[in-house]
């Protein structure tokens, strides 16, 4: 056992326990695995540090929180490892160990000085400094700790706002150094149909004056003048050991054909095998498997930029996903590796269109919204034939999409803040709008979740919400998400009708809501960025991509790894 390391302000001790004993050690639950164990301690008091053990070999990254300054991660797949413990005000340099089946090593932290948060060290864990928003952090940004210093209050403040960081979020636009001809440019690309975005801020939403404002505020604050910058704040999100010290997240970093591109995984959907199938929306793109108990992936490229976005598998393994840039439904025989691609073009609606996110139903038809062009398709498994159907609000966006215990399509309409029901029976659509959108018309729903009794959940991007709508009864109740900046994205109850969030605000975090206790649980994830889809399995784990962070990748968080029975992924 080698450890090889570097004495500047940590050091780490590491003992490997004298008695391995066979099967599954200290705690692991899986056989053929390792543990990891050890303890934080440092100059200032901290809670729930995030300790990484990242296996370069197999691509693979545990990561766990201490509680009490202890940690312990469980069920690691034998293999040489580095280790490193990150917080708010300290990181330490990774320090390698070796794993071997049944055995635990121990690995202990002592960080003698608080080193300055490596705020643009990337990849970044998602809490050394409080990054709000999901855009990608570039190199050579300065950090702004105030909101008000970076975004000036004012008129222009409210409109960019409300008009356009209800979507980017606060470090989207700082980012770039943009003259007025060019951000004027910007505001015409978000409120006319040009390429594949269509009209994202609809008319009537933007009045010349507000955009004048808007014009005039950006060239002011974000103009080529002023750095490129970021908000670092020193709000964080809550943070309850007791529940994190059980927790372990898994991310399987996937390959990509280009060894200089980024891949981006956006869903993840598990087959009828235990693996967890993906989009790659990175160029190349792609449908990816990964086999959870090897660690493998297997890559099925499209032959052009798709833009695939939603997955789904079907009862017979089939794999179906949306693709946004040329409006296709892809279908891929998993076993001879045979891809169709369906072009979703009938006569009878022009303008720009993507097919966004596929489902199916209990016959096992294809379900799919079409985000830019505002309507529900559905494809006849059975006979190719392809149907459409238009909600009543124009230019509604429809997005995040989930089938009820009757076999109702729900579908969130993301950029008028409603939700909306289609019964298969009438072939009606109703649409519901949700509380928050009688305050504020301006409010963003990206999706949509139906839990096991039929009540339908809500997470309100724009306003940090979730909400949950009785269909029978049309009551509606939203709950705040206890965090700075938060953006809530996928909803998606779990066996017990847990409601999980994803949430990009403040670094990003999966966060369980308990709907009896009405208590909101986080779990800040490995690395900063958004998780726009979640799936969840038979035991409670959750899977996610986290596609807007450097490294692209299939995660999987295990809110209690005593709970952990396998690797692989099935629901
Ligand atoms: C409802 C969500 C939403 C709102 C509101 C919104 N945008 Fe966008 N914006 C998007 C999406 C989605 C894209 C990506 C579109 C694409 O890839 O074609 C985008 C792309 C952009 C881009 C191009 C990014 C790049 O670097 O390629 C700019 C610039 C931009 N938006 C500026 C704005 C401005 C300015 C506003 C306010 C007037 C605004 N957006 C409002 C969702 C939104």
């Amino acid at each position: 056992m080698k450890i090889v390391g570097y004495r500047t302000f940590a050091i780490a001790l590491l003992i490997l326990n004298g008695a391995p004993c066979l099967g599954a050690a200290g705690g692991s639950t899986l056989p053929g695995t390792g543990s990891l164990a050890g303890t934080v301690t440092a100059a200032a008091p901290f809670r729930a540090a995030q300790v990484y053990a990242r296996n370069a070999e197999k691509n693979l990254l545990y990561m766990v929180y201490t509680s009490g300054g202890r940690y312990r991660a469980i069920n690691l797949m034998p293999g040489s490892y580095e280790v490193s413990v990150e917080r708010r005000g300290f990181a330490s340099k990774a320090w390698k160990v070796g794993i071997r089946a049944g055995e635990t090593a121990t690995l202990n932290f002592a960080l003698k000085n608080a080193d300055p948060a490596p705020r643009a060290k990337l990849p970044g864990p998602a809490t050394i400094t409080g990054y709000p928003g999901a855009a990608t952090i570039l190199d050579d940004v300065e950090f702004v700790a105030s909101y008000d210093a970076l975004y000036p209050p004012g008129p222009g403040r409210a409109v960019a706002e409300k008009t356009c960081m209800a979507c980017h979020g606060v470090n989207f636009f700082p980012q770039r150094q943009w003259d007025r001809v060019q951000w004027s440019a910007a505001i015409d690309r978000m409120t006319r149909r040009e390429g594949t975005v269509g009209i994202i801020v609809p008319p009537g939403k933007l009045s010349p004056k507000d955009r004048r404002l808007l014009v005039d505020y950006f060239a002011d604050n974000f103009g080529p003048q002023v750095k490129k910058r970021a908000l670092s704040t020193e709000a964080e999100v809550p943070l309850d050991e007791a529940a994190l010290a059980k927790a372990m997240y898994i991310e399987y970093t996937m390959p990509s054909a280009d060894p200089k591109a980024r891949p981006r995984g956006q869903n993840p959907y598990f087959d009828n095998d235990g693996n967890v199938w993906t989009t790659d929306r990175g160029s190349p793109n792609g449908i990816v498997m990964l086999d959870p108990r090897t660690a493998a992936f297997k890559q099925f490229l499209l032959p052009e930029q798709g833009g695939p976005h939603g997955i789904t598998v079907d009862a017979e393994g089939t794999v179906w996903w949306g693709e946004n840039a040329g409006f296709k439904l892809g279908q891929l025989d998993p076993k001879s590796g045979k891809i169709v691609r369906h072009a979703l073009d009938p006569s009878g609606f022009s303008g720009t269109r993507n097919g966004q996110d596929p489902i199916v139903d209990s016959k096992q038809n294809v379900w799919f919204t079409v985000i830019v062009g505002n309507k529900l398709g559905k494809m006849d498994r059975w006979t190719g034939r392809l149907e459409y159907w238009e909600p009543p609000t124009p230019n509604s966006y429809p997005y995040g999409i989930a089938r009820d215990k009757d076999d109702n399509i729900w579908f969130s309409q993301f950029v008028q803040c409603r939700v909306a029901r289609f019964d298969q029976r009438s072939q009606t659509i109703t649409e519901f709008p949700v509380l928050t959108a009688y305050d504020d018309p301006w409010c963003l729903i990206r999706r949509l979740g139906v839990d096991s009794k039929g009540t339908v959940w809500y997470a309100v991007f724009s306003h940090g919400l979730i909400g949950r709508l009785d269909p029978a009864t049309g009551q509606m109740k939203e709950y705040r998400i206890p965090a700075a900046f938060s953006q809530p994205y996928d909803v998606w109850p779990d066996r017990e009708d847990n409601i999980w969030v994803s949430d990009a605000g403040m670094g990003g975090s999966l966060i369980r809501f308990d709907p009896r206790t009405e208590k909101f649980t986080f779990y800040p994830s490995p690395q900063r960025g958004d998780m726009p889809k979640i799936e969840i399995t038979r035991d409670g784990a959750v899977w996610y991509n986290p596609r807007s962070a450097m490294r692209g990748a299939v995660g999987v968080l295990y809110p209690d790894t005593a709970g952990m029975k396998s690797f692989e992924a099935r629901y």
